[in-house]
C-alpha cells in the first residue's frame, strides 16, 4: 500500500516539478514516509502551479485601481447629529451581546518571528506590573463583559500547526483562565509551503515540506473548514468581534462598535486610527468600485497618500489597525461561492535541506512565503462601516523585541491609558514632561474593563506620586 501511495505521489510531484521533495525517501522510517506523503497529498498543486507561475516566477507589482476615493468614517467625537445615532447603536450591541449573538476571535497563527518569543504569542507577558500574559489578559477582558451582561462570550482562537498544541496546553494548565472550557474553541489555520525564488518547494527536514502559516486572512477559510463557522450557527452567534493576538488594549467587545455594523447591515467592517502623518506605515482606508478597500502603505503612491480636499485637508488619514467585526452570514457566503483572496509575498530567511541532503540556515532571505489578509475581503462585503477611534485607548501592539511596538513601548501605553482613565476619575497622576505617566499603572479587566466601570468603582487614594506602582485588581 505504501508502495503505490509513493508511486502515486512521485507521479504527482513530477507533473508539478516538485519531485525533489521525495529525494531523500530511502533514508527516512516508515512512519516519516507516512508523515511525509500526508503532508504533500494535503497540497492543492495545481493552485500552487498558479500561484508559483503568478508571485514567485513573475513579479506581481500591485495595479493602482484608476480612481480612489477617502473611506467615509463614524467619527471618533461625535456632534450632535451622530450622539445620538451612536446612543441607539450601543443600545443595539448591548442587546445583541445580551443575547449571546457575539463572539470573540483573535488570530494567533502568526509566527511572531519579529518578537522571538519561544511558543505562542499569546504567552508572553504583557502586563506592567502583574506581568499577565496576553491569553489570560484577554481572558479576563472577555469575562468582564460576561458579567457586565450576564451573558456567555464564545472565544474562537485561530492557531497553526506550530502552536495549536502549546496553544491548548497553556489554556488546561491555567484552566482556561476561569472561562469554561466549551467556550474556548480553538482551530489551526492553513499552512502554504514555502518556496525558492525558483519556485521549488524547500524540504525542512528530509521528511518535512517546508510550510509557513498562510496568513491572517486564512482565517476567512479556516473559520469555514475547521466547523467553528458550524458552531456559531449552533449557538446563535451572528458577529465576531476580530482582534488580533498582539493587541493588549483592545476592546474585545465594544457594544457600539456592534451596533453601528448591526444598523448598517454591514458583512464586515474596521476600525480606524487617524494616522500620525500621511505616510504612516499602516494600511489605508479608501474606496474603490464603491468598496471599502485597504491598500497597503508600501502600494500607495506617496503623492496620492498626501493629497489634499479642497480645504487643504489630506484625504486619506484613516490607518487600519486590524480591529473588525465579521459576521456569520458573510463567511458562509464567500465560502460557499469557492472565494479568493490575494496573496502577498515575503522574502524570509528559512532553513532547507539542500540536494546534498544537508541542513542549511541560510544568512540572507533566499524563500518565498505567500500570505492571505484579512482586510483583503472588506470589498466582498456590500455594505462596510468604518469607526474612527483613539488610538491611545485601543491600541498598543507588540511586534517587536525592543523599540518601537515592544513589549516596553506597549506597557507605557498600557499605563498611560490607565493613568487618563484615572484622571477622568479625579485622580492627580504623576506625569513626565513628555507626557507619559511617570508611575506604574495596572487596571485588571476584571476591576475596570472601560472608563464607565472605573467611575463607577470608589477609589481609595486620590494620587499616584512619581514612581509609584498602582495594582487595580
Ligand atoms: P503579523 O502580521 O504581526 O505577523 O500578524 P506575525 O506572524 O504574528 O509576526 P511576524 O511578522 O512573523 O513578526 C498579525 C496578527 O495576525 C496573526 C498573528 O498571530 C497576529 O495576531 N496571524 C498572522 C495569523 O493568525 N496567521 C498568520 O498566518 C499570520
Amino acid at each position: 500500500l505504501l508502495k503505490d501511495r509513493i508511486a502515486q505521489t512521485k507521479t504527482t510531484l513530477l507533473a508539478h516539478n516538485q519531485a525533489h521533495l521525495l529525494a531523500f525517501i530511502n533514508t527516512l522510517t516508515e512512519t516519516e514516509i507516512t508523515a511525509l506523503l500526508d503532508q504533500i497529498e494535503g497540497f492543492n498543486f495545481t493552485l500552487i502551479d498558479n500561484l508559483i507561475a503568478q508571485y514567485i516566477k513573475s513579479d506581481v507589482t500591485f495595479e493602482m485601481p484608476s480612481a480612489i476615493d477617502p473611506a467615509p468614517a463614524f467619527p471618533l467625537d461625535p456632534d450632535s447629529q451622530y450622539q445620538g445615532q451612536y446612543d441607539a447603536a450601543t443600545r443595539v450591541g448591548e442587546q445583541m451581546i445580551r443575547k449571546n449573538q457575539v463572539a470573540a476571535f483573535t488570530v494567533a497563527g502568526g509566527a511572531g518571528t519579529r518578537l522571538n518569543y519561544p511558543g505562542p504569542k499569546g504567552n508572553v507577558p504583557a502586563t506592567p506590573i502583574q506581568e499577565k500574559t496576553l491569553f489570560q489578559l484577554f481572558a479576563e477582558g472577555i469575562d468582564a463583559v460576561q458579567q457586565q451582561y450576564q451573558c456567555t462570550i464564545v472565544w474562537y482562537i485561530m492557531t497553526s500547526e506550530s502552536n495549536h498544541d502549546e496553544t491548548i496546553a497553556s489554556f488546561e494548565k491555567e484552566n482556561y483562565f476561569g472561562l469554561k472550557k466549551e467556550n474556548v474553541i480553538c482551530f489551526p489555520q492553513g499552512m502554504m509551503p514555502c518556496f525558492a525564488a525558483d519556485g521549488k518547494i524547500l524540504l525542512d527536514q528530509k521528511g518535512v515540506v517546508s510550510v509557513s502559516p498562510d496568513g491572517h486572512g486564512g482565517s476567512l477559510r479556516a473559520l469555514y473548514t475547521s466547523g467553528a463557522v458550524q458552531d456559531m450557527k449552533a449557538r446563535g452567534i451572528e458577529v465576531l468581534s476580530y482582534f488580533q493576538i498582539d493587541n493588549p488594549i483592545v476592546m474585545p467587545i465594544d457594544p457600539r462598535f456592534i451596533g453601528l455594523h448591526a444598523n448598517a447591515k454591514a458583512g464586515m467592517s474596521s476600525k480606524a486610527v487617524i494616522k500620525v502623518d500621511p505616510l504612516e506605515k499602516v494600511g489605508n482606508f479608501t474606496v474603490v468600485d464603491d468598496k471599502i478597500t485597504v491598500i497597503e502603505y508600501s502600494d500607495l503612491p506617496d503623492e496620492v497618500a498626501k493629497e489634499k480636499d479642497k480645504d487643504g485637508n489630506y484625504q486619506f488619514m484613516l490607518g487600519s489597525i486590524a480591529i473588525h467585526l465579521i459576521n456569520r452570514t458573510f463567511i458562509e457566503e464567500i465560502n460557499k461561492g469557492q472565494f479568493s483572496l490575494p496573496w502577498h509575498k515575503a522574502i524570509k530567511s528559512v532553513p532547507f535541506i539542500d540536494s546534498t541532503g544537508k541542513r542549511v540556515t541560510p544568512e540572507h532571505p533566499n524563500a518565498v512565503k505567500l500570505e492571505s489578509f484579512v482586510f483583503d475581503a472588506l470589498p466582498m462585503s456590500d455594505t462596510s462601516i468604518i469607526l474612527s477611534i483613539d488610538r491611545n485607548e485601543e491600541f498598543a501592539p507588540i511586534k517587536n523585541a525592543t523599540g518601537v511596538d515592544s513589549r516596553e513601548s506597549s506597557k507605557q501605553l498600557q499605563i498611560n491609558r490607565a493613568a487618563k482613565w484615572l484622571t477622568a476619575c479625579g485622580v492627580t497622576v504623576a506625569t513626565k514632561e513628555n507626557g507619559d505617566a511617570d508611575c506604574i499603572i495596572e487596571i485588571a479587566p476584571h476591576f475596570a474593563h472601560n472608563l464607565a466601570t472605573l467611575k463607577s468603582k470608589t477609589l481609595k487614594f486620590t494620587n499616584i506620586a512619581a514612581g509609584e506602582s498602582v495594582y487595580l485588581g
